[in-house]
């Protein structure tokens, strides 16, 4: 009996603690509160440096501090500059890229980068991570893609929910942004996004809403622009009725660093914590400018002159109460550790899986290029049967350039950061493989950032050992065996950076007609584009291997070189479509309108900007328009293929599961992806063809086959009506698809679903 009791007891307080100790901290949030003074609440929702607000010290309430994010811990800045600060304690590791994440399609491998990020948050001291971004992919211009998990809802809202947890887990908050509607650099702070409901729920909402709702995310960015006329770090439609209305947000809404416009409605639309810096430049040459903060002396006056009451106030002050009690007094926080050998062998392992084999086809000697040294199986003595490998040219500016500094707040000073070269050469030398290597092209003779840069003029003149580097590269393409142009984009000015869009879609500095040249020169070419977005490939049909790999931070050049030199199987698939042309992604299909933006009527100096491509961005658009992309959404290769067997079962409850056995048919263990689409075949309203609706990874030992199972839920493949501001799902016939890419479908289904039942 006592034994019952106690276990009786043990129960209660495991499934009783949680809400006891949300009310617990309520009640703490509530006594702080009480106790605190005007000027101190006014201190806690605006920052007091550049990454910090001040807490409560009389009350022992310590402050709180961010980072960016969203790729590593940023280097330590000045108090008030930008400037870095000249730490030497303030190195990190570089995991990938957000977009090479998106790509490995493994929600596994963002708790995983959470977890390792958050461990050096920790060790940094720092409270809030101003990451992961899950803006939409609409336009391969966008300067800060890169950032961000593509193009499609449900692909973002699964990988974003794992690394939040994976970063709370450890008493850091995520924060996650730019809510919302911020897809592109220009006219940023300027620009009024049009956009329909329907396309605002269903495409640029869902992946925010899993952060709130599924992630439980403690603290949210709201972005630059404006919607509906309002700037989105105080607005009342997307803060007040969405963010905390619709989805119950309790955490704190952080500005955007200067985002923050005015005070009246930053103390009403739902804006919690002000960051920024010169906020409307009045603040130069005051001693303290973070007193004329928005949410600081004018908010104060208005108190103070009865014009405001403190309601609003005291809400804020409970919502940075809430964050700080959840991470900075956080009792569970450790202590975190800085560059182990963990962290590497996690952003090694997050960027092998995310680097993407475009193609793979036949060259010069009968056999797929990649990978370079070929398998060799125990039985047949040798799989891959290639002519051996002696001599490999390395071409192009991106395999000796630090990918980890540029591009804007993302920039890091690293520990360590291994070039593509560096990977390549140590790798073949294993092999015996000589390694030649010839710049190719100059885009980037000084790389900066906050104060940080890199001489790259030297490196200029590496491959001029004859009188034309140009002939001295083409002969050594000509005479090695294969050749890999690592080129692609590079995070400076216009090339992957934020404040600044791409001005074209076109690869810079002549890197097209490089690899024409160099394919002549050599058929047994390999292009490595290194991106964070979509860039032409007008070379595609004729290059024979092209691999995607993207900003991989620390670990780049090991990942890339396991990838192609087949220790690694790769097994990343595109989290966005490649097309042809710039026309082929629909936000240009309307001039200025579509994008960047017109001026707007209504507001001076300022611009709006329509999405009337609606809810068909990405593949949506393609399907429908019947537009073959150059590699469409959810496109990967592998060096070992699959074979699908499919069949379904009947549930008691009248839904179908689908099973779907997967077998690795060769020599080498691989992944698979197994992607399920779903569209409505004669929707009342416009809909796309199909619609990405569930996602499973596979590992495959060879020769090894596993089942998956595929619920088919009808409750999920609703589209939002407008008017009745809810997801709906018509009776009727949906299509269901299975597929290794969104247009890879190797089989489809046909189901009637009426009045929650399905047939
Ligand atoms: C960026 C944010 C970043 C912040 C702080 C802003 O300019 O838009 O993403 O977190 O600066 O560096």
């Amino acid at each position: 009996m006592k034994h019952f009791s106690l276990l009786l007891a043990a129960l209660c307080s495991l499934f009783l603690a949680p809400c006891s100790l949300r009310a617990q901290s309520e009640q703490q949030i509530e006594d702080i509160l009480s106790r605190m003074t005007l000027d101190e609440k006014i201190a806690v929702i605006h920052a007091q440096s550049k990454f910090s607000s001040p807490g409560v010290p009389r009350l022992g309430i310590p402050g709180l501090w961010c980072s960016d994010g969203p790729h590593g811990v940023r280097a330590e800045v000045l108090w008030d500059e930008w400037n870095q600060a000249g730490w030497t304690s303030d190195s990190c590791v570089a995991f990938p890229a957000l977009t090479c994440l998106a790509a490995t399609w493994n929600p596994e491998m963002s708790r995983l980068y959470g977890e390792n990020l958050a461990e050096e948050a920790l060790y940094r001291g720092k409270n809030v991570m101003l990451a992961p971004g899950v803006n939409i992919f609409r336009t391969p211009l966008n300067g800060r893609n890169f950032e961000y998990m593509g193009e499609d809802p449900y692909l973002a809202s699964r990988m974003v929910v794992p690394y939040i947890q994976g970063v709370q887990s450890k008493g850091v908050a995520a924060c996650v942004k730019h809510f919302a509607l911020n897809n592109q650099e220009t006219y940023r702070h300027l620009v009024d996004v049009k956009v329909s409901d329907r396309a605002l729920y269903e495409i640029y909402l869902p992946a925010f809403k899993a952060a709130v709702t599924e992630a439980g995310v403690w603290s949210i960015m709201g972005s630059y622009n404006r919607y509906k006329g309002q700037y989105n770090c105080h607005n009342e439609y997307l803060l007040n009725d969405i963010l905390r209305g619709e989805w119950g947000f309790d955490g704190a809404v952080i500005s955007d660093w200067g985002g923050c416009q005015e005070t009246p409605q930053a103390i009403t639309n739902g804006l919690d914590l002000e960051f920024g810096t010169w906020t409307d430049g009045l603040t130069m040459g005051t001693t303290n400018s973070y007193d004329i903060y928005y949410l600081a002396n004018p908010y104060k006056k208005l108190i103070q002159e009865g014009k405001v009451g403190t309601e609003e106030l005291d809400n804020k002050v409970r919502n940075v109460l809430r964050l700080i009690l959840r991470t900075s007094m956080n009792p569970n926080r450790g202590f975190g550790s800085l560059h182990s050998d963990e962290h590497y062998a996690a952003a090694r392992k997050i960027a092998t899986e995310g680097i993407v084999l475009l193609k793979n086809d036949v060259a010069k000697d009968k056999q797929p290029l990649l990978p370079i040294v070929g398998y060799v199986d125990e039985e047949e003595k040798v799989f891959n049967h290639k002519k051996p490998v002696e001599t490999i040219l390395v071409v192009g500016e991106n395999a000796i350039l630090p990918m980890t500094i540029g591009g804007g707040s993302s920039s890091l000073k690293v520990q360590r950061e291994i070039s593509p070269l560096q990977g390549i050469s140590e790798r073949a030398a294993k092999d015996g493989i000589e390694v030649y290597y010839s710049r190719g092209y100059v885009g980037v003779e000084r790389l900066e950032q906050d104060n940080m840069s890199v001489d790259m003029s030297e490196e200029k003149y590496d491959y001029e050992n004859g009188e034309d580097p140009k002939e001295e590269m083409l002969f050594l393409a000509r005479a090695c065996d294969v050749v890999i142009f690592i080129g692609g984009l590079n995070k400076d000015g216009h090339q992957d950076c934020e404040g600044v869009d791409r001005k074209e879609y076109e690869l810079p500095y002549g890197q097209n007609e490089l690899i024409e040249a160099l394919y002549k020169a050599n058929p047994n070419l390999v292009v490595v584009n290194i991106s964070g977005t979509a860039v032409a490939m007008p070379w595609a049909k004729k290059v024979p291997a092209i691999v995607q790999a993207w900003y991989l931070g620390s670990e780049a050049g090991h990942a890339i070189a396991d990838v192609l030199f087949g220790d690694v199987n790769p097994s990343g698939k595109l989290p966005f479509s490649i097309m042809e042309k710039l026309t082929d992604y629909p936000a240009h299909q309307y001039g200025e309108l579509g994008y960047p933006g017109i001026p707007d009527p209504n507001a001076e100096g300022k611009f709006y900007e329509e999405y009337k491509e609606d809810i068909f961005v990405g593949y949506r658009y393609a399907d429908k328009a019947k537009v073959k992309p150059i590699f469409p959404f959810g496109h990967g290769l592998s060096y070992t293929s699959f074979a699908y067997f499919v069949w379904y079962e009947d549930n008691a409850d009248g839904t179908k599961t689908v099973k779907i056995t997967v077998v690795n048919e060769c020599k080498v263990a691989g992944s698979e992806v197994v992607q399920m689409y779903v569209g409505e075949d004669k929707p009342t309203v416009p809909r796309p063809v199909k619609e990405l609706k569930a996602f499973q990874k596979v590992y495959l030992e060879p020769g090894e086959s596993k089942t998956l199972t595929f619920t088919l839920d009808p409750k999920d493949w609703g589209y939002w009506d407008e008017d009745e501001h809810t997801f709906v799902t018509n009776p009727g016939y949906y299509t269901v698809y299975f597929g290794s890419s969104s247009r890879n479908i190797f089989w489809r289904y046909r189901r009637y679903y009426s009045l929650g039942k399905d047939y």
